[in-house]
């Protein structure tokens, strides 16, 4: 029996465990990636295990999340960053240069080789047949040390595409699709490997655009074949020496197969409050919109701006829509510039943003309260834009371009006199403009670098060792699909908080439950009780730092979503699921909750938790591997290892 590409990089890659699907296995990094909003505390990580240099083969810091400079925080942070990456060996894209996913897919992605990366959208670099896999900085900070990164080995399903895309549909209709028919819980614990006659109809921006969005899926990660298409983009950015091919072999079996016909598929948009709320643009054509944003990770490609180019060529913005772009990466950005496809964006009325994430985190252009906002990027949680009230849509570039002429959520292919044989002609640029100067590569050696610290960075916080009793209040019953970005909200001013715990504590849970981290302070920390899928979204560890530093010991959750529990469990934060769902209903705010002998129900994996407030006691169990629990009784993972550097 053949091996699929999955099997084969991780096959290459493993250091521990045997590659059954569910079976915990441990695996070499090659590269790692950092954004600011996560890389200063995985930075932070990293300085505690008293290494002169990372031990990857490469790795990047990135800043593209807060880029805006309102005040000292920001570039405290970047001073940071800059310096600690001279110090330990690491490359530093600069503020400017470009969306980390972007940025490295151009310059570094290499078909074959292992990236982790502290965003979750790190899968993107799959687009180049790589195993690219988000998780938080902690566990990034341990494969910078050399670490093996644990996870748990995954399903692959095999993703057949036929046929070639239509003049109007994108690679963005192809992951709505998915994403329409297995929803965001349906890629949890699985792979996505592309494969089939389509795969050569779309250029590695376009499978990008669906590797990006995997994530959205819940899936580990997804990767495309390394083709001839890979090989060309690399020798256009100048790196066919790292150019490998990398095919499933002919007699391969996957654990699942679907089959999508890319012919069949039509404009597609997300409805708020998240991706999988999937329906056709045209039934949506009578809504109006107030902003549309091109740009983020996921669509911010020179094809994907010069096809809204081309659509808005000669024509105005409505005058109802505030229209911005922010081009994905620097060489991107010069090259629209150079090809006049930047002059037509500007013609048209379109607002031209730097090449960072922007809109997409909330950092600038919110949308106004109670509007519609049709983005490109790949999230549309509540809030996340910036405004609490707005409705935000996610679709193509064509799409965005065509909705921002006629102020409603247009089809592309309904705009009267638009030239659509000629939209779909249009292709990536071969003329690459190579240019590393916003790249600074670390000196030989950093011990002469001395690492800056502005007021805005502070220590980590430290979990404690796990007692023999958790006792506290439910200091907060959600419902399902509590986002990371529930839990820590995003926008600027809470972002630049991010190298300083105990002030961004304050804002945990702030957006449904304002007095949160008040009452945790007060009742000495405490228990959460949620739904199902707890912590989707961003891999944001603050999630997991800012409960830690308010005193949260457990979250009790129908289920988590993936690098949330991870992060839990690297912080110390006991992550307990429900073994009878019924009994999250009897639970109610304000309970108290008991666990006695933890330290042995943490070896066991069960629980029997008291109600204390109501006199009834349910079962509860973790799913932990005995490195997990290990971490879990040590107090997380920086106890953890320096209890083993001591010894
Ligand atoms: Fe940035 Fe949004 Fe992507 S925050 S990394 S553009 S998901």
């Amino acid at each position: 029996m053949g091996q699929n590409i999955t099997r084969k990089i991780l096959g290459a890659h493993l250091v521990e465990g045997q590659m059954t699907p569910g079976s915990e296995i441990s695996i070499r990094i090659d590269q790692t990636l950092t954004q600011d909003a996560t890389g200063t505390m995985a930075y932070l990580a990293f300085e505690n295990f008293g290494l002169k240099k990372v031990k990857t083969e490469l790795s990047v810091s990135y800043v593209d999340h807060n880029t805006l400079q309102d005040g000292f925080e920001n570039a405290d942070d970047h001073e940071y960053l800059k310096t600690v990456a001279q110090k330990f060996g690491i490359y530093f894209s600069r503020p400017g240069n470009g969306i980390c996913h972007q940025v490295h897919s151009e310059r570094f992605a290499v078909p074959g080789k292992t990236l982790l990366g502290s965003d979750s959208h790190t899968p993107s670099s799959g687009a180049l047949g790589m195993i690219a896999i988000g998780a938080g900085g902690m566990s990034v900070a341990l494969a910078m040390a050399g670490q093996p990164f644990p996870l748990v080995m995954p399903q692959v399903i095999n993703v057949r595409l036929t046929g070639s895309l239509m003049p109007g549909a994108a690679a963005k209709d192809v992951i709505l699709e998915l994403l329409r028919r297995m929803t965001v819980k349906g890629g949890v614990g699985k792979v996505i490997e592309y494969s089939g006659p389509g795969v050569l109809t779309l250029g590695i921006p376009e499978r990008r655009t669906i590797t990006n969005m995997g994530a959205e899926l819940g899936l580990t990660t997804s990767l495309f074949p390394s083709d001839r298409i890979t090989y060309e983009f690399m020798k256009n950015q100048g790196r066919e020496n790292d150019w490998v091919e990398l095919q499933a072999d002919e007699d391969v079996a996957y654990d699942e197969q679907i089959e999508l016909n890319l012919s069949e598929i039509e404009p597609l948009i997300a409805k708020p409050h998240l991706p999988d709320q999937v329906v056709k643009v045209r039934d949506l054509k009578d809504t109006s919109v107030q902003q549309v944003f091109i740009g983020s990770c996921t669509n911010s490609s020179y094809k994907d701006l010069a096809k809204a180019a081309f659509i808005l060529n000669g024509k105005s913005v409505h005058p109802d829509v505030s229209l911005s772009i922010a081009p994905g990466s620097r060489q991107v950005f010069e090259m629209i510039a150079r090809d006049g496809i930047l002059q037509k964006l500007i013609s048209s009325g379109a607002r031209i943003l730097e090449s960072c994430c922007g809109p997409c985190i909330g950092a600038g252009q919110s949308p106004p309260s109670g509007g519609v906002s049709l983005r490109t990027s790949n999230r549309n949680f509540v809030g996340r834009s910036g405004t609490k009230d707005a409705q935000v849509f996610l679709a193509s570039p064509e799409v965005a371009a065509a909705s921002a002429l006629t102020g409603r959520i247009t089809d592309p292919r309904d705009l009267s006199g638009l030239d659509m044989a000629g939209l779909h002609q249009i292709q990536e640029t071969n003329q690459v403009i190579v240019d590393d100067r916003m790249i600074l590569a670390p000196p030989e050696t950093g011990e002469h670098i001395e690492v800056r610290r502005g007021p805005n960075i502070k220590p980590m916080p430290l979990g404690k060792e796990l007692t023999q009793e958790i006792k506290g209040e439910v200091l907060l019953k959600t419902g399902d699909h509590i986002t990371t970005d529930d839990i820590m909200p995003a926008g600027t001013a809470i972002l630049s908080l991010r190298s300083n715990i105990p002030a961004i504590s304050e804002y945990v849970f702030s957006k449904m439950d304002r007095g949160f981290a008040q009452r945790a302070k007060e009742k000495n920390g405490g228990l959460i009780v949620a739904g199902e899928n707890y912590g989707q979204g961003s891999s944001r560890e603050h999630a997991a730092l800012g409960p830690l530093y308010l005193g949260i010991k457990a979250v009790l959750a129908k289920s988590f979503a993936r690098i949330h529990h991870d992060n839990l469990i690297n912080y110390g934060i006991l992550p307990l699921r429900f073994k009878n769902n019924t009994d999250y209903d009897r639970i109610l705010p304000g309970d108290v909750l008991r666990i006695a002998d933890v330290r042995q129900q943490v070896e066991k994996g069960s629980f029997l938790v008291e109600n204390v407030t109501q006199g009834v006691t349910f079962e509860a169990i973790a799913t932990l591997s005995e490195r997990q629990k290990e971490l879990i009784l040590d107090g997380g993972q920086l106890n953890f290892i320096k209890k083993r550097t001591k010894a």
